[in-house]
């Protein structure tokens, strides 16, 4: 048994040895292994006469015991070693000042994008995106405005310089949401339900204007769609949005090159100290432009507009934002000041649901 005794102080030897979690199971595997030799020497039980193995049984067994004892421990110790030496170079500085409160804040425009479609989730709307550089022709040619149309002119357009043109098309900054009307009809079949908010551009700064701002358009294209869907849909968005039923629409007939007929929507509000609060029909203010699409934009996305008629509207996501939350100044929207994005802005913690109320 010399043997056995010189085997298992080789063996602890070895494991004392082995100064890394690697280099310890190669110890183990030498000893313990399918191969190993402590393995080898239980293998011998078998072939033992039971006298033999009544004597050496309890001896081998007491090998393998102690070297799995020793592989144990030894691995411990190793991962205790290690992980100290790991808090110790993850160490975090406890002398910095913790922040006094949460900081950052959702943006006001962030977050009625986020209430606008959720309410429009509710009808069945998918959200859509464009590029914020278009071209001409989605922009104002596929939407019925022609290069000669007054439209263009009004618009206050910053185009790209000539030799900026992409395949013959002039670039612009797109000066509405209505070119992604263009690109949905032209890559989704009808039945088509979208939403589409997003950044728009035109040259133009006061009180009520920036030279980007946000609107959302929305679009709905199926058979026998009528100027009915269109009063329902706005209708139902609006007291969805602005949490009351008591919002009253006025329609008004209006002009646009992409809708035919065109409408202009009021809605009805009061004045209460001085803000305006949404509800009633005491006075009225303009909030959307919208209509039927025009059968000439339907075919220019190659559609038959005697199979599909459809509505659009849009109307800007910033202006909603004022009316709901009561901010007097768009151009503040868009200053970055931190004690008015204190003022205003929401909690990333609040997510609006119809079920939880989409207001503040
Ligand atoms: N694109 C129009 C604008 O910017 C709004 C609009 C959208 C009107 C869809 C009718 C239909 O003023």
């Amino acid at each position: 048994m010399t043997d056995l005794a010189k085997l298992e102080s080789e063996t602890l030897a070895a494991i004392a040895a082995a100064d890394t979690l690697d280099a310890l199971e190669t110890v183990r595997i030498a000893a313990l292994g399918k191969q190993g030799s402590v393995s080898a020497l239980l293998k011998t039980l078998g072939a033992m006469s039971p006298e033999e193995r009544q004597q050496k049984g309890p001896l081998i067994n007491g090998l393998r015991e102690s070297v799995s004892g020793a592989i144990a421990s030894r691995k411990a110790g190793l991962e205790s070693a290690l992980l100290n030496e790991r808090l110790a170079a993850e160490r975090i500085d406890m002398s910095l000042p913790a922040p006094e409160a949460p900081q950052g804040s959702v943006h006001p425009v962030s977050q009625v994008m986020d209430e606008l479609a959720e309410v429009f989730a509710d009808m069945g709307f998918a959200v859509a995106t464009g590029p914020e550089i278009e071209d001409d022709w989605h922009n104002f040619t596929a939407l019925n405005i022609p290069e000669t149309h007054p439209a263009r002119a009004m618009h206050d357009t910053f185009y790209f310089p000539d030799q900026m043109a992409v395949d013959g098309k002039k670039m612009l900054l797109r000066t509405h949401t209505s070119p992604v009307q263009i690109r949905t009809m032209m890559t989704q079949a009808p039945p088509i339900r979208i939403i589409a908010p997003g950044r728009v551009y035109r040259s133009d700064s006061d009180a009520t204007h920036t030279p980007m701002f946000h609107q959302i358009e929305g679009l709905v294209i199926d058979r026998g769609i009528h100027l009915g869907h269109l009063k329902w849909t706005l209708e139902t968005f609006l007291k969805g949005f602005f949490e009351r039923d008591d919002v009253v629409l006025r329609l008004r007939p209006s002009y646009f090159p992409f809708t035919e007929p065109s409408v202009e929507v009021d809605v009805g509000y009061s004045e209460v100290d001085g803000k305006r609060v949404i509800g009633g029909s005491e006075k009225w203010m303009e909030v959307l432009g919208s209509g039927m699409v025009h059968p000439r934009v339907i075919a220019n996305c190659g559609l038959d507009p005697d199979i599909y008629q459809g509505f659009a509207f849009g109307t800007g996501v910033d202006r909603l934002a004022m009316l709901k939350y009561g901010m007097d100044d768009l151009r503040a929207f868009f200053d970055g000041d931190l004690r008015w994005l204190r003022h205003y802005g929401f909690s990333a913690l609040d997510v609006p649901t119809l079920s939880g109320g989409v207001g503040a």
